[in-house]
């Protein structure tokens, strides 16, 4: 018997960087140009930002196809939608030197970046995000997919984009309940990484809300220095990737089950609120940080009563069946204190008691919080 060692080498090609700006989407093009000479370049959005000037000012007068998802969202992020659009690039007789560029939400990242990662075994992807959640959380980190008919993202591949373009000024189109929703995902970077980041957002709520320049820009740059600093450390989720899921695994289950009629960052945020509530429980304190988080959340108009057709079997049937439960029982991540996640052996996943976590069902549901 024969052993022979394929050794894959520690690349920087994976490296990648973030610009963040306002008003510069027409000269993104350009610099893709500079960054993939000879790369031919294929645009795929959806129908709500088609119908923006983003995408006019984007392309200007270059000649790139564009494909457009429709319907928007995440009705249309499954695996037909991917075929449709590698059809449409196979009869446009793309090849592997092509760049797609994602130019949208999380839903049109997540498909363009799986099309990336499977399309001739790999092209080259653009991620310019134009929504709250798309900036602060899914055009980083490489993580791309579609949902099955059962289960979210259950199609998925890493695929590391080649450059991020975050221009503020595209979220000055979306709509008042999605911009908010999103805008959770970078309460929660704040509460596991920076503490200051979390005062700014209370202390800038206004001008963050009427979507000054500014104010966006900052989010923008807190958000991606934390999630790239977490990606780094562990891109491929092996540990500290997990303190990303902080609210997400009671949040995840509500949302799921809602059947997804509730939006992710009102789940996040209700799960925030029960990461918040076992906390205390632990005796990691944080009372005065919850009635913060509340009135942050009020003032985002974020309903965190959980829907009355909700019961306390089917959040823990499926917390139970959580991807990364152990002996068929989720691990919590939790914080110490704000801006400081909490790390014991190592661990960044912490067992948290059944009874403990019934007790905070329990108070969600009461609707007592
Ligand atoms: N890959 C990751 O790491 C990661 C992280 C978080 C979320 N996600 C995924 O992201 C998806 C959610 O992303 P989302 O919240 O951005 O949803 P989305 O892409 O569906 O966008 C929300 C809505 O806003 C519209 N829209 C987007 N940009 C707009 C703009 N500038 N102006 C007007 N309308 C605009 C879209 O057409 C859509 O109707 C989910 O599928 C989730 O699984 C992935
Ligand atoms: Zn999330």
């Amino acid at each position: 018997m024969q052993k022979l060692k394929v050794k894959i080498p520690a690349s920087l090609a994976d490296n990648y960087t973030v610009t963040v700006g306002s008003d510069f989407l027409s000269q993104i093009i350009q610099q893709v140009k500079k960054l993939l000479p000879g790369k031919e370049l294929f645009v795929i959005t959806d129908s709500n930002v088609a119908k923006t000037k983003h995408l006019k000012g984007l392309i200007g007068k270059e000649k790139i196809s564009v494909y457009v998802i429709n319907p928007a969202g995440e009705k249309s992020k499954n695996i037909n939608t991917i075929i449709k659009i590698i059809d449409t690039m196979e009869k446009n007789a793309l090849g592997r030197d092509t760049a797609v560029i994602a130019v949208g939400g999380g839903t049109v990242g997540d498909m363009a970046g799986f099309v990336g990662a499977i399309f001739k075994r790999g092209i080259d992807v653009i991620q310019i995000p134009t929504t709250t959640v798309a900036q602060a959380d899914s055009s980083i980190g490489g993580k791309t997919g579609v949902d099955s008919k059962i289960s979210k993202n259950a199609f998925g591949a890493f695929k590391n984009p080649k450059a991020v373009f975050v221009d503020v000024c595209t979220l000055k189109t979306l709509d008042e309940k999605q911009f908010n929703a999103g805008l959770v995902e970078s309460i929660k970077h704040a509460l596991i990484a920076d503490a200051a980041y979390y005062k700014f957002i209370c202390g800038n709520l206004n001008d963050i809300l009427a979507r000054k320049t500014k104010a966006l820009e900052y989010i923008a740059v807190k958000n991606c220095r934390i999630k790239a600093d977490v990606v780094e450390a562990d891109p491929y989720e092996k540990n500290k990737r997990r303190i990303l899921n902080y609210g997400h695994t009671i949040g995840h289950a509500i949302e799921s089950a809602s059947n997804y009629k509730i939006l992710h960052g009102q789940a996040v945020a209700i799960g925030i609120i029960a990461a918040n509530i076992i906390e205390q429980k632990l005796g990691l304190g944080g009372e005065k940080r919850i009635e913060e988080l509340k009135e942050l959340f009020r003032n985002l108009d974020i309903d965190l009563n959980v829907p009355k057709s909700i019961t306390k079997k089917k959040i823990l049937d499926i917390i139970s069946r959580d991807k990364k439960a152990v002996q068929k029982w989720p691990r919590f991540v939790l914080i110490e204190k704000t801006g400081k996640v909490l790390c014991r052996d190592g661990e960044y996943a912490h067992k948290v008691e059944r009874k403990v976590v019934e007790e905070v069902i329990d108070i969600l549901l009461s609707q007592k919080y």
